[in-house]
């Protein structure tokens, strides 16, 4: 299924956005981020206990808008893979989103993916 999200253009640069979708029945929340012509999508879920990062609604960037950060307790992940750069969760990562741009609309694609109801 694709499941369109929003325009590239609706999202700051930088610029992170939070959604509720679906997997396989369970709810998933996740947040796009965009630096430039970088988008990428992940599973709003901090390796390190669980918690979800974003630290206002929609606000998942350090001030820099260079790296992700969680919140609880100031994990940074790389934007471009999600890989943990510093913080309790070294080693680990934030699950990466399938993700399609189509005519400047962000889209999930995979077949376990739903709208949220
Ligand atoms: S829960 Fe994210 S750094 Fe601890």
């Amino acid at each position: 299924m694709m499941i369109p999200l929003c325009r590239v253009d609706e999202l700051n640069d930088p610029g992170s956005r939070g959604f509720a979708l679906q997997r396989g029945g369970e709810p998933v929340e996740i947040f796009l981020v965009r630096r430039g012509a970088l988008v990428r999508g992940y599973v709003n879920h901090c390796p390190h206990r669980g918690m979800p990062l974003e630290w206002q609604p929609d606000q998942f960037l350090d001030e820099a808008g260079e790296r992700i950060v969680c919140a609880t307790h100031g994990a940074l992940f790389a934007l471009e893979d999600g890989r943990c750069l510093g913080g309790p969760c070294r080693g680990a990562g934030l699950e990466p989103i399938p993700l399609s741009v189509e005519d400047g609309v962000i889209h999930v694609e995979g077949p376990d993916w739903e709208p949220a109801p």
